[in-house]
């Protein structure tokens, strides 16, 4: 199966430790920066599905605003008591400055 990739914003757009939300086809997906890489995750947490923008960003991991349980940016995968759900990921590709992810739709 071949990924199909939507070009979002530029990647200097784009803090270090930061994110920001971008809809694709209904599916509300996080981009983070951290640690020079880029990550791209549902932008809803597993515990019980806030947002997760707007949570703090620091070494590769996202924390969720609303009670705390952090994930892995690269695996998606849960630290914290309140989930044992991991958070899906998605392929991030920078082409031509841009900052292009594939989302199944
Ligand atoms: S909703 Fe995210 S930790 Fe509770």
């Amino acid at each position: 199966m071949t990924n199909v990739y939507t070009r979002t914003i530029t990647a200097a757009s784009l803090a270090e430790n930061s994110s920001q939300s971008v809809d694709i086809d209904g599916t509300s997906v996080l981009l983070c920066r951290s640690g020079g890489e880029y990550f791209a995750v549902k932008n809803q947490c597993t515990h019980q599905d806030a947002p997760l923008l707007g949570g703090r960003v620091r070494n590769r991991m996202v924390s969720c605003p609303l009670h705390g349980m952090r994930y892995e940016l690269a695996t998606g995968k849960p630290f914290g008591q309140l989930s044992h759900v991991p958070l899906a990921t998605y392929p991030v590709r920078i082409v031509d400055g841009f900052i292009e992810i594939a989302v199944a739709t």
